[in-house]
């Protein structure tokens, strides 16, 4: 069957011509990538909630145990409608399916511009940039009437159904932060409480059409999410994310009716490396489009991040020195294209594996307290091992 090639917003056409083909070492080999090891899923039902209204020990214990050992979980029974889930997905699909002069209204290069369309690419060393297999869509979802009039106009249900999208997804946020500080041994609103009252909340819509060769090309290179937690929704049994797991890619299969949890940078230095921001990517097929919803929580730029003070413990120092969001923010930005680096404490500045949160260097790292890092404002961020290769736009 003759297949009509998608046009990005911006007029390209998909094909495998040489900008969309990815130099041989950075290519997925998804013939050495085994669905032998899951991530694990999780049901929020299970005895979700103690008398005392604290997270029940067995799901916190759960939860706790895959932020450890993967950084990512699915969710199931998350109180999210079913049918709502589906109307997302659609309008979604619909959005990118628009005529490409339509998607075309939201491109720009821009990245101050709250909504926008956006093309993913990679940066090769001698190659120049390679591009991504398919296109994203960017915008805030909280709080989401002040921005609703920004969003698409086209498909008609886009923006209704947007809106009460953003509100579950929010009542989830809390219950997950919450969840998750308790698998720290904090006080329930603990995360909550430090990422901000004002935390910056986007949406990332990802369109992957079919590629006629996978293993050539990428939807969104291997990356670790900068911000503190991620909702992931995905079309139901169309898989393509990939996560690390001790070296190897495991795939992330598409479970009816589930939501795929994973935390940031964010979440890895407020947790003092005991939680991982884990490196992930996603991969194309060639048969169905995949389509997939984001939903970020992060801090604002005022927000200053660091270890938990309850986190950094007698043989268990701060790894991170603190920094505010606006200073991290900056910094991915001037990354695009290289490696991603996050602000270790030290006087030398210790590589951070991003695998495992674990300082790697063997150097002599003076560890800081956060209080005492706080005038240290000029140090340089340290560069993390992981071949991470920032995505641009
Ligand atoms: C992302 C992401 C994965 C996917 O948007 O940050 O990792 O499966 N998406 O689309
Ligand atoms: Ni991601």
């Amino acid at each position: 069957m003759e297949v009509t090639p998608f046009k990005l917003a911006n007029k390209t056409c998909l094909s495998l011509s040489p900008n969309f083909i990815l130099p041989e070492e950075k290519r997925p080999v998804l013939s050495e990538v085994f669905s032998l090891a899951s991530i694990p899923i999780i049901d929020l039902n299970d005895h979700d909630i103690d008398d005392d209204g604290q997270g029940s020990s067995s799901l916190v214990s759960k939860i706790s145990q895959a932020c450890e050992e993967y950084g990512f979980f699915q969710i199931i029974n998350h109180g999210v409608p079913k049918e709502l889930c589906q109307r997302v997905l659609a309008v979604v699909t619909e959005f990118f399916q628009l005529p490409p002069e339509e998607r075309a209204q939201f491109l720009t290069t821009d990245h101050t511009k709250q909504v926008r369309v956006l093309n993913y690419f990679l940066k090769v060393e001698g190659q120049g940039k390679v591009d991504m297999w398919g296109e994203s869509f960017r915008h805030p979802w909280h709080p989401i009437e002040d921005f609703t009039h920004l969003l698409p106009k086209n498909p008609p249900q886009y923006r209704e159904v947007f809106v009460e999208y953003a509100r579950e997804i929010g009542v989830l946020m809390d219950r997950l932060l919450s969840l998750i500080s308790q698998g720290l041994g904090l006080e329930k609103d603990c995360l909550k409480r430090k990422i901000g009252e004002r935390p910056t909340l986007y949406s990332q819509t990802n369109y992957y059409p079919p590629c006629p060769d996978p293993e050539l090309t990428m939807g969104l290179p291997a990356h670790s999410d900068i911000f503190a937690l991620t909702v992931l929704l995905q079309l139901e049994g169309v898989a393509g994310l990939q996560v690390i797991k001790d070296g190897k890619w495991v795939p992330v299969d598409a479970v009816p009716d589930a939501f795929v949890v994973n935390l940031g940078d964010q979440i890895q230095v407020l947790s003092n490396g005991r939680y991982k921001s884990v490196v992930h990517r996603a991969v194309t097929n060639k048969w169905l489009p995949r389509v997939s919803v984001a939903m970020f929580y992060a801090p604002n730029n005022d927000t200053e991040i660091g270890p938990i003070e309850d986190l950094i413990e007698e043989g268990h120092p701060a790894m991170y020195r603190n920094y505010s969001y606006k200073e991290f923010m900056e910094e991915v930005d001037r990354q695009v294209g290289i490696r991603r680096r996050i602000p270790v404490t030290g006087q030398q500045w210790a590589k951070v594996d991003s695998s495992n949160g674990r300082q790697v260097s063997n150097s002599q790292t003076m560890v800081q307290s956060p209080a005492r890092d706080k005038g240290r404002g000029k140090q340089r961020m340290a560069t993390e091992t992981t071949e991470l290769q920032q995505i641009g736009t």
